[in-house]
């Protein structure tokens, strides 16, 4: 896709930290069938009103590509790309953001000192960031500890305040900014979220014409905001998505393991390897496995990634069956009748005898 075709907003002018958020394909980036229909999709529907196309769900297969899709669309439509990690106990702060007393100093001062010096980062900060970000940040704590510490540090701050008339300032999440401001914002796995209340929270931004309802005023979604919703695939003992938010979307992809040829091209891209005969053998190795996992219901999975790390110890020099186990057969699984069943299927397809053969022809031809 030529670069300037699918911008959105051309005329947009961006800040440079929003410059910086829009993505830059790497060279190893490959362009997918899905990629070219969604952004399509979106484009022809643009200035369509009811019929535009905002909202995407791509459910399926781990390493699949979502991720790089959702980014994907944020170089082509030139929108900063930005994610929210979606987790359990999510509440509706998590979706909205916070709304923080600012404590006195002499108040500040008698409180812990982690607390303090959390609170005066975020004082200090500019409200680019989110509030979780924010302490992500001056914690070093990963998004969910951080979110969870934000709730305790909410609380802890109304103890302090004293009952004392308290000014107070609001902290939008992630999801507030992008849809203010007009990004492409990716929700990772919202399926696993557990409260009713922040699925309804959700919907009702997901809207075309939306709003939310932030304690200090009501915002109206940007019209350049796009939602990328990423699913795995429900596997065993996880909840499906929310039908009402399935509901909410335009447009689906079904992710699966790409094609061969893709398979092959994204691996050549990002290893550097070129050796077609090995590179087919893995492939279909790795198609077998991931096959035979599903039909036994076993919980891994051998994709994407594995598919890299496996080419690329082979062409650092390990041998081709010897890594397959830590590069892909123990990241399915370390269960010992899983593991059998798994071998029998690689050794039924005839790709161990594959795997000698092209690494014969290697060694013949003096690599
Ligand atoms: N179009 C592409 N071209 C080249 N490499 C790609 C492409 N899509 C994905 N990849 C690579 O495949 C790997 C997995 O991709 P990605 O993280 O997007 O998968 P995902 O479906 O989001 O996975 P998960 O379900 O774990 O979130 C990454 O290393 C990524 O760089
Ligand atoms: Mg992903």
């Amino acid at each position: 896709m030529s670069p300037l075709e699918y911008q959105l907003s051309p005329g947009r002018k961006w800040t440079e930290a929003e410059q910086a958020q829009i993505w830059k394909k790497p060279l190893s980036h490959q362009e997918s069938e899905e990629e070219r229909r969604v952004t399509q999709e979106i484009k022809r529907n643009w200035h369509r009103g009811e019929m535009k196309i905002a909202n995407i769900l791509l459910e399926g297969d781990a390493g699949s590509g979502k991720t790089q899709l959702a980014k994907a669309l944020s170089a082509n439509f030139g929108l900063p790309y930005t994610k929210v990690t979606c987790f359990a106990d999510m509440d509706k702060s998590d979706i909205i953001g916070a709304i923080l007393p600012i404590i006195p100093s002499e108040a500040l001062e008698k409180m812990d000192p982690v607390d303090q010096s959390v609170l005066q980062a975020l004082y200090e900060s500019d409200g680019f960031q989110s509030a979780t970000e924010v302490m992500m940040e001056a914690l070093g704590f990963p998004r969910e500890a951080a979110a969870q510490k934000l709730k305790q540090l909410l609380k802890n701050a109304a103890d302090h305040s004293g009952g004392e008339a308290v000014e107070y300032r609001f902290y939008p999440s992630e999801i507030v900014r992008a849809f203010r401001n007009g990004y492409l914002l990716e929700i990772q796995e919202p399926n696993v979220i557990r409260d009713a209340a922040v699925f309804m929270a959700l919907n009702s931004a997901l809207e075309l014409d939306g709003s939310i309802n932030l304690p200090t005023e009501v915002i109206r979604r940007h019209p350049d905001f796009i939602a990328v919703i990423t699913t795995n695939r429900h596997y065993a003992g996880a909840r499906p998505l929310n039908e009402a938010l399935r509901d909410r979307v335009q447009h689906t992809e079904k992710m699966d393991l790409p094609a061969r040829e893709a398979m092959i091209e994204r691996a050549m891209a990002k290893t550097g390897y070129a050796n077609m005969q090995v590179l087919e053998v893995f492939a279909e190795a790795i198609r077998v496995l991931d096959k035979t996992a599903r039909a036994n219901a076993i919980k891994g999975v051998a994709g994407m990634r594995s598919y890299f790390y496996w080419v690329d110890a082979f062409a650092g020099g390990a041998s081709a069956r010897a890594s397959l186990y830590p590069k892909v057969i123990y990241k399915i699984t370390t269960d010992a009748e899983e593991i059998r069943i798994l071998e029998e299927a690689i050794r039924s397809h005839g790709l161990l005898e594959k795997m000698d053969e092209a690494e014969l022809g290697l060694k013949k031809n003096g690599f």
